[in-house]
């Protein structure tokens, strides 16, 4: 079908080929939810790869090495070529690993009785799962604090969900619907950027003067603005 995600919506709407009937109201609610819970995301996602790479420029230049090498003289990085980039890709996990966008997930309710630990756990009890410490825990995760993505190229480990050491997305039937849409987004616009441009602080500051402080808020942005200067490579 041709049009965006609008054109399609109304299109649903007037074929009245969905199970319910799709109001108006369902259509902004909709809306609305990718707005909220997709652009957000993914765009801290990028902020925060790209703080983390400008603190390590060795993983800085690495990866800017993948990536130019292999989209050469193409002048764009489009999402096919992404599959190529295993230390890219490596690096986008690793900044999810340090800085989930959603710290805290959608909180759940226990539906019976249960005992954990020990303890009690009595039925209606709303849960909290933390998975940023999940993601720092020094018993899962070697040198926790540390930017590394190498720790992801001989590894198995994935965000989508069945690993739960790493659970950015969340995990089981309330985790994020839109995994596939913001790790694609976030590729797409973190390695053009890197591709197009080499990315420099701003005079007489260090790469230490970086803060890594966050704004209160569902999503977890960077609380100062990251702030870097831009050189054309192509
Ligand atoms: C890098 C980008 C993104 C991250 C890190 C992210 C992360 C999350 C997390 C952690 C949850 C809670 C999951 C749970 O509690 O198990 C969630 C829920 C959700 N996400 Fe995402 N998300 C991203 C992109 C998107 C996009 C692009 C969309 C839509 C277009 C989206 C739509 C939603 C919705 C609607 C929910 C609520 C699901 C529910 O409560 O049933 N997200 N997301």
């Amino acid at each position: 079908m041709e049009g965006d995600i609008v054109d399609l919506l109304l299109q649903l709407k007037k074929e009245q080929s969905t199970p319910i009937d799709l109001t108006l109201e369902d259509i902004k609610g909709i809306l609305m939810n990718v707005l909220v819970a997709g652009s957000d995301t993914s765009a801290a996602t990028v902020v925060w790869a790209m703080t983390a790479l400008i603190k390590n420029p060795k993983v800085m230049n690495k990866v800017q090495e993948e990536i130019r090498k292999s989209i050469g003289s193409k002048g764009i990085v489009k999402e096919d070529d992404v599959k190529n980039m295993p230390y890219f890709t490596a690096m986008i996990k690793e900044a999810l690993r340090l800085y989930p966008p959603v710290p805290l997930l959608v909180p759940r309710e226990s539906m019976g009785k249960s005992t954990l630990e020990g303890y009690e756990i009595q039925a209606g009890t709303i849960l909290y799962v933390n998975s940023w410490a999940i993601a720092r825990d020094p018993e899962i995760w070697e040198n926790p604090e540390e930017f590394i993505p190498e720790r992801f190229l001989n590894s198995d480990v994935d965000f989508k969900g069945q690993h739960y050491e790493l659970i950015p997305f969340g995990a089981g039937r309330r985790g994020c619907p839109g995994i596939a849409l913001g790790v694609a987004s976030a590729e797409l616009a973190l390695s053009n950027l890197l591709y197009t441009f080499d990315w420099e602080l701003p005079h007489g500051m260090k790469k230490e003067d970086v803060d890594t402080n966050v704004r209160p808020g569902i999503t977890m942005h960077k609380k100062n603005e990251l702030c870097l200067i831009a050189k054309n490579y192509l």
